[in-house]
Protein backbone atom coordinates (compact mmCIF):
# COMPACT_ATOMS: atom_id res chain seq x y z
CA UNK A 1 0.00 0.00 0.00
CA UNK A 2 3.14 2.84 0.59
CA UNK A 3 6.18 1.20 0.20
CA UNK A 4 9.56 3.25 0.36
CA UNK A 5 12.26 2.12 -1.19
CA UNK A 6 16.08 3.29 -0.21
CA UNK A 7 14.46 6.91 0.28
CA UNK A 8 17.32 9.58 0.64
CA UNK A 9 17.70 13.13 1.49
CA UNK A 10 20.11 15.98 2.54
CA UNK A 11 19.94 19.31 3.44
CA UNK A 12 23.23 21.02 2.92
CA UNK A 13 25.51 17.86 2.68
CA UNK A 14 23.87 16.75 5.76
CA UNK A 15 22.22 12.98 5.34
CA UNK A 16 18.86 13.65 6.78
CA UNK A 17 17.01 10.49 5.42
CA UNK A 18 19.09 7.67 5.16
CA UNK A 19 18.19 4.72 2.54
CA UNK A 20 15.13 4.55 4.49
CA UNK A 21 12.66 1.51 3.40
CA UNK A 22 9.82 0.15 5.02
CA UNK A 23 5.83 -1.30 3.62
CA UNK A 24 2.79 -0.04 5.41
CA UNK A 25 -0.45 -1.68 4.69
CA UNK A 26 -3.70 -0.90 3.90
CA UNK A 27 -5.72 0.84 7.11
CA UNK A 28 -2.70 0.58 8.90
CA UNK A 29 -2.22 2.93 12.17
CA UNK A 30 1.85 3.08 11.86
CA UNK A 31 3.57 6.05 14.45
CA UNK A 32 6.88 7.35 14.10
CA UNK A 33 8.49 8.17 17.36
CA UNK A 34 11.92 9.51 17.49
CA UNK A 35 14.40 12.36 18.97
CA UNK A 36 14.05 15.49 17.76
CA UNK A 37 15.85 16.03 14.87
CA UNK A 38 15.67 12.83 13.47
CA UNK A 39 14.19 13.17 10.39
CA UNK A 40 10.65 12.59 11.27
CA UNK A 41 9.29 15.64 9.87
CA UNK A 42 10.92 15.57 6.80
CA UNK A 43 10.01 12.04 6.02
CA UNK A 44 6.41 12.76 6.31
CA UNK A 45 6.95 16.02 4.04
CA UNK A 46 8.66 13.67 1.58
CA UNK A 47 5.74 11.30 1.49
CA UNK A 48 3.54 14.60 0.31
CA UNK A 49 6.56 15.79 -1.44
CA UNK A 50 7.11 19.02 0.60
CA UNK A 51 10.51 18.04 0.07
CA UNK A 52 12.30 16.62 -2.78
CA UNK A 53 14.42 13.51 -1.95
CA UNK A 54 17.19 12.87 -3.54
CA UNK A 55 16.70 9.20 -4.34
CA UNK A 56 14.25 6.89 -3.82
CA UNK A 57 11.14 5.41 -4.39
CA UNK A 58 7.61 6.29 -3.03
CA UNK A 59 4.70 4.18 -3.87
CA UNK A 60 1.08 4.80 -2.30
CA UNK A 61 -0.93 2.32 -3.65
CA UNK A 62 -0.57 2.45 -7.22
CA UNK A 63 1.21 5.79 -7.73
CA UNK A 64 4.75 4.77 -7.96
CA UNK A 65 7.15 7.48 -8.20
CA UNK A 66 10.93 7.76 -9.11
CA UNK A 67 11.82 10.19 -6.71
CA UNK A 68 15.33 11.19 -8.58
CA UNK A 69 13.06 11.58 -11.96
CA UNK A 70 9.87 13.33 -10.79
CA UNK A 71 7.08 14.52 -13.87
CA UNK A 72 4.98 17.44 -13.09
CA UNK A 73 2.02 16.06 -13.56
CA UNK A 74 3.33 13.41 -11.27
CA UNK A 75 3.37 15.96 -8.67
CA UNK A 76 -0.04 16.77 -8.67
CA UNK A 77 -1.77 13.50 -8.60
CA UNK A 78 1.01 11.87 -6.14
CA UNK A 79 0.04 14.58 -3.37
CA UNK A 80 -3.41 13.45 -3.91
CA UNK A 81 -2.91 10.49 -2.53
CA UNK A 82 -2.33 12.20 1.09
CA UNK A 83 -3.42 14.92 3.72
CA UNK A 84 -0.87 15.85 6.25
CA UNK A 85 -2.16 17.52 9.39
CA UNK A 86 0.70 19.99 10.74
CA UNK A 87 1.19 21.13 14.03
CA UNK A 88 0.22 24.38 13.38
CA UNK A 89 -2.67 23.68 12.04
CA UNK A 90 -2.13 25.97 8.79
CA UNK A 91 -5.77 26.86 8.22
CA UNK A 92 -6.49 29.83 6.13
CA UNK A 93 -7.64 32.96 8.13
CA UNK A 94 -9.67 34.44 6.67
CA UNK A 95 -12.15 31.74 6.12
CA UNK A 96 -14.10 30.35 8.10
CA UNK A 97 -14.28 26.62 9.30
CA UNK A 98 -16.64 25.45 6.56
CA UNK A 99 -15.00 27.24 3.91
CA UNK A 100 -11.52 26.05 4.80
CA UNK A 101 -12.27 22.12 4.57
CA UNK A 102 -14.68 22.94 1.40
CA UNK A 103 -10.98 24.70 -0.52
CA UNK A 104 -9.41 21.48 -1.55
CA UNK A 105 -12.76 20.07 -2.92
CA UNK A 106 -13.01 22.56 -4.69
CA UNK A 107 -9.75 23.87 -5.81
CA UNK A 108 -8.17 20.28 -6.23
CA UNK A 109 -11.03 17.86 -6.25
CA UNK A 110 -12.96 20.25 -8.52
CA UNK A 111 -16.28 19.58 -6.95
CA UNK A 112 -19.51 22.20 -6.96
CA UNK A 113 -20.03 24.41 -4.23
CA UNK A 114 -23.05 22.51 -2.94
CA UNK A 115 -21.66 18.96 -2.86
CA UNK A 116 -18.22 20.80 -1.42
CA UNK A 117 -20.37 22.08 1.38
CA UNK A 118 -22.17 18.92 2.08
CA UNK A 119 -19.36 16.86 2.80
CA UNK A 120 -17.19 19.62 4.41
CA UNK A 121 -20.31 19.83 6.69
CA UNK A 122 -20.33 16.18 7.34
CA UNK A 123 -16.97 16.27 8.63
CA UNK A 124 -17.17 19.09 10.74
CA UNK A 125 -20.35 17.24 12.44
CA UNK A 126 -17.64 14.03 12.22
CA UNK A 127 -15.21 16.13 14.36
CA UNK A 128 -17.41 17.52 16.76
CA UNK A 129 -18.00 20.58 15.30
CA UNK A 130 -21.04 21.11 13.92
CA UNK A 131 -22.09 24.28 15.85
CA UNK A 132 -19.11 26.03 14.92
CA UNK A 133 -18.98 25.56 11.10
CA UNK A 134 -19.30 29.85 10.55
CA UNK A 135 -16.25 30.54 12.79
CA UNK A 136 -13.34 31.94 12.02
CA UNK A 137 -9.89 30.44 13.37
CA UNK A 138 -9.36 33.16 14.82
CA UNK A 139 -13.28 32.77 16.58
CA UNK A 140 -11.87 28.47 17.84
CA UNK A 141 -9.38 27.04 20.32
CA UNK A 142 -6.16 25.65 19.27
CA UNK A 143 -8.06 22.02 19.88
CA UNK A 144 -10.86 23.34 17.96
CA UNK A 145 -8.63 24.58 15.34
CA UNK A 146 -6.92 21.15 14.80
CA UNK A 147 -9.81 19.82 14.50
CA UNK A 148 -10.81 21.64 11.23
CA UNK A 149 -7.53 20.68 10.01
CA UNK A 150 -7.90 16.80 10.91
CA UNK A 151 -11.65 17.15 9.26
CA UNK A 152 -10.38 19.25 6.08
CA UNK A 153 -7.70 16.30 5.61
CA UNK A 154 -10.56 13.80 6.11
CA UNK A 155 -12.75 15.33 3.37
CA UNK A 156 -10.09 14.94 0.51
CA UNK A 157 -10.04 11.48 1.20
CA UNK A 158 -6.46 10.80 1.38
CA UNK A 159 -5.11 7.00 0.88
CA UNK A 160 -2.69 8.31 4.01
CA UNK A 161 -3.45 10.75 6.06
CA UNK A 162 -0.26 12.07 7.85
CA UNK A 163 -0.48 13.87 10.87
CA UNK A 164 2.88 15.39 12.35
CA UNK A 165 2.75 16.04 16.17
CA UNK A 166 -0.82 17.07 15.79
CA UNK A 167 -1.28 17.99 19.48
CA UNK A 168 2.11 19.44 20.29
CA UNK A 169 1.03 23.04 19.44
CA UNK A 170 -2.18 22.76 22.47
CA UNK A 171 -2.63 23.53 25.61
CA UNK A 172 -2.60 20.46 27.76
CA UNK A 173 -6.45 20.32 28.33
CA UNK A 174 -6.83 20.72 24.88
CA UNK A 175 -5.21 17.44 23.66
CA UNK A 176 -7.52 15.06 25.14
CA UNK A 177 -9.93 16.41 22.06
CA UNK A 178 -7.56 16.38 19.12
CA UNK A 179 -6.53 12.78 20.28
CA UNK A 180 -10.17 11.80 20.20
CA UNK A 181 -10.62 12.92 16.95
CA UNK A 182 -7.80 11.19 15.74
CA UNK A 183 -8.81 8.05 16.81
CA UNK A 184 -12.46 8.38 15.05
CA UNK A 185 -10.15 8.87 12.12
CA UNK A 186 -8.10 6.00 12.71
CA UNK A 187 -11.62 3.50 12.96
CA UNK A 188 -12.70 5.20 9.15
CA UNK A 189 -10.30 3.09 8.01
CA UNK A 190 -7.90 5.46 6.67
CA UNK A 191 -4.21 4.57 6.69
CA UNK A 192 -2.50 6.48 8.86
CA UNK A 193 1.10 7.54 9.82
CA UNK A 194 1.32 9.50 12.82
CA UNK A 195 4.36 11.48 14.24
CA UNK A 196 3.93 12.23 17.86
CA UNK A 197 5.54 12.50 21.35
CA UNK A 198 2.54 11.39 22.88
CA UNK A 199 3.57 8.15 23.77
CA UNK A 200 0.63 6.94 25.88
CA UNK A 201 -1.64 7.90 22.81
CA UNK A 202 1.12 5.89 20.64
CA UNK A 203 0.41 3.10 22.62
CA UNK A 204 -3.08 2.85 22.80
CA UNK A 205 -3.81 3.93 18.78
CA UNK A 206 -1.05 2.37 16.29
CA UNK A 207 -0.82 -1.37 15.13
CA UNK A 208 3.09 -0.67 14.61
CA UNK A 209 5.71 1.51 15.95
CA UNK A 210 8.98 2.90 13.94
CA UNK A 211 11.65 4.17 16.21
CA UNK A 212 13.61 6.89 13.56
CA UNK A 213 16.97 7.27 14.15
CA UNK A 214 19.58 9.99 12.83
CA UNK A 215 17.32 9.32 9.26
CA UNK A 216 17.49 5.14 9.73
CA UNK A 217 14.41 3.08 11.15
CA UNK A 218 16.54 0.90 14.00
CA UNK A 219 13.15 -0.66 15.16
CA UNK A 220 10.05 -1.61 13.55
CA UNK A 221 7.41 -3.43 15.70
CA UNK A 222 4.01 -3.42 17.61
CA UNK A 223 3.99 -0.53 20.42
CA UNK A 224 4.06 -4.02 23.10
CA UNK A 225 7.37 -4.64 21.36
CA UNK A 226 8.54 -1.66 21.28
CA UNK A 227 7.84 -0.22 24.41
CA UNK A 228 8.67 -2.92 26.75
CA UNK A 229 11.33 -4.65 24.82
CA UNK A 230 13.01 -2.53 23.00
CA UNK A 231 16.06 -4.41 21.18
CA UNK A 232 18.47 -1.28 20.87
CA UNK A 233 20.14 1.00 23.24
CA UNK A 234 19.21 4.45 21.33
CA UNK A 235 15.54 3.12 21.74
CA UNK A 236 16.05 2.64 25.20
CA UNK A 237 17.78 6.04 26.19
CA UNK A 238 14.76 7.69 23.87
CA UNK A 239 12.28 6.27 25.91
CA UNK A 240 14.02 6.24 29.47
CA UNK A 241 12.71 9.75 30.01
CA UNK A 242 8.77 8.81 29.04
CA UNK A 243 8.92 6.12 31.57
CA UNK A 244 10.79 7.98 34.12
CA UNK A 245 7.58 10.70 33.50
CA UNK A 246 5.31 7.59 33.54
CA UNK A 247 3.95 8.27 30.24
CA UNK A 248 4.78 4.65 29.24
CA UNK A 249 4.14 1.85 31.97
CA UNK A 250 6.35 -0.77 30.69
CA UNK A 251 9.64 -1.74 32.18
CA UNK A 252 13.23 -1.83 30.27
N1 LIG B 1 14.68 23.09 5.27
C1 LIG B 1 15.73 22.63 5.96
N2 LIG B 1 16.98 23.05 5.68
C2 LIG B 1 18.06 22.56 6.35
N3 LIG B 1 17.99 21.65 7.34
C3 LIG B 1 16.77 21.21 7.67
C4 LIG B 1 15.57 21.66 7.01
N4 LIG B 1 14.51 21.04 7.55
C5 LIG B 1 15.01 20.23 8.52
N5 LIG B 1 16.34 20.33 8.59
C6 LIG B 1 17.22 19.55 9.49
O1 LIG B 1 16.96 18.19 9.26
C7 LIG B 1 17.02 17.47 10.47
C8 LIG B 1 15.72 16.70 10.66
O2 LIG B 1 14.68 17.65 10.87
P1 LIG B 1 13.19 17.22 11.14
O3 LIG B 1 12.40 18.47 11.25
O4 LIG B 1 12.76 16.22 10.12
O5 LIG B 1 13.32 16.49 12.56
P2 LIG B 1 12.19 15.92 13.50
O6 LIG B 1 12.53 14.49 13.76
O7 LIG B 1 10.85 16.21 12.92
O8 LIG B 1 12.42 16.75 14.84
P3 LIG B 1 11.34 17.34 15.91
O9 LIG B 1 10.97 16.18 16.82
O10 LIG B 1 12.10 18.39 16.63
O11 LIG B 1 10.16 17.87 15.15
C9 LIG B 1 17.31 18.47 11.56
O12 LIG B 1 18.68 18.44 11.83
C10 LIG B 1 16.91 19.79 10.95
O13 LIG B 1 17.67 20.82 11.48
MG1 LIG C 1 9.27 17.41 13.48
Amino acid sequence: MISVQNLTLSFHHNLILNHLNFHIHPAEIVAIIGASGAGKSTLLRCLNLLEKPKQGKIRIDNFQLDVSCIKRHEIVTFRQQSAMVFQQFNLFQQKNALENVMEGLIVVKKYSKDKAQQIAHEKLVQVGLGERIYHYPKQLSGGQQQRVAIARALAMEPKVLLLDEPTSALDPELVGEVLATIKIAAKSGVTMILVSHEMSFVHDIAARVLFLDKGKIIEDGSPQQIFANPTQQRTKDFLARYYSTGQIDYEI
